[in-house]
């Protein structure tokens, strides 16, 4: 049986030059990969209590979709603007290369609603960090954040280090 980071393929210089790209397209499209990735995320993040997962577009919906069904929870999708078709809080902030706003629905969150955050990947944390101002700013309180690749030289993790962060992989 492979370890879970044997999956992950990594390829320099993309999408901008300086740029270690970290593929899960290569997680995914093995079966045994796939199970990995989700039971290892779960496993880290069994003990937590939360009502709902929300994720970004795109790749934290591969992820959360999985989590939040095997868990009987609802899931919260955060899209890039001008996606979501209902009133919107939306933030603007910086990544790895490039900037992005994000936005979610305003009814998706409840005030009081324990959320857990689940993406693909944490680099610098800006998304992290957006997505917990938006949920704040609808009254929900994020009770962890899980992914399955962290990027620490980035340090993303310092940047949200009020909140719980669980990491199924960490490159330096
Ligand atoms: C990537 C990744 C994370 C984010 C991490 O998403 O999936 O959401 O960047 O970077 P950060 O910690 O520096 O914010 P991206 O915005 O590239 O969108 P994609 O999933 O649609 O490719
Ligand atoms: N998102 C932000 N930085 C990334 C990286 N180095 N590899 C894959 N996805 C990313």
């Amino acid at each position: 049986m492979k370890k879970l980071e044997e999956y992950v393929k990594s390829i320099p210089d993309f999408p901008e030059k300086g740029i270690i790209f970290r593929d899960v397209t290569s997680v995914l499209q093995d079966a045994d990969g796939l199970h990995l990735a989700i039971d290892t995320m779960q496993e880290k993040i069994k003990d937590l209590d939360y009502d709902v997962v929300v994720g970004p577009e795109s790749r934290g919906f591969i992820f959360g979709t999985p989590i939040a069904y095997n868990n009987h929870k609802p899931f919260v999708l955060i899209r890039k603007k001008g996606k979501l078709p209902r009133e919107t809080v939306s933030a603007t902030y910086d990544l790895e290369y490039g900037s992005a706003t994000i936005e979610m629905h305003k009814d998706s969150i409840k005030p009081g609603q324990k959320v857990l955050i689940v993406d693909d990947l944490i680099a610098t944390g800006g998304t992290t960090e957006a997505m917990i101002k938006l949920i704040e700013s609808l009254g929900g309180e994020v009770a962890g954040v899980v992914v399955l690749i962290e990027l620490a030289g980035l340090k993303g993790r310092e940047r949200i280090s009020k909140y719980r962060l669980e990491s199924a992989i960490c490159y330096e």
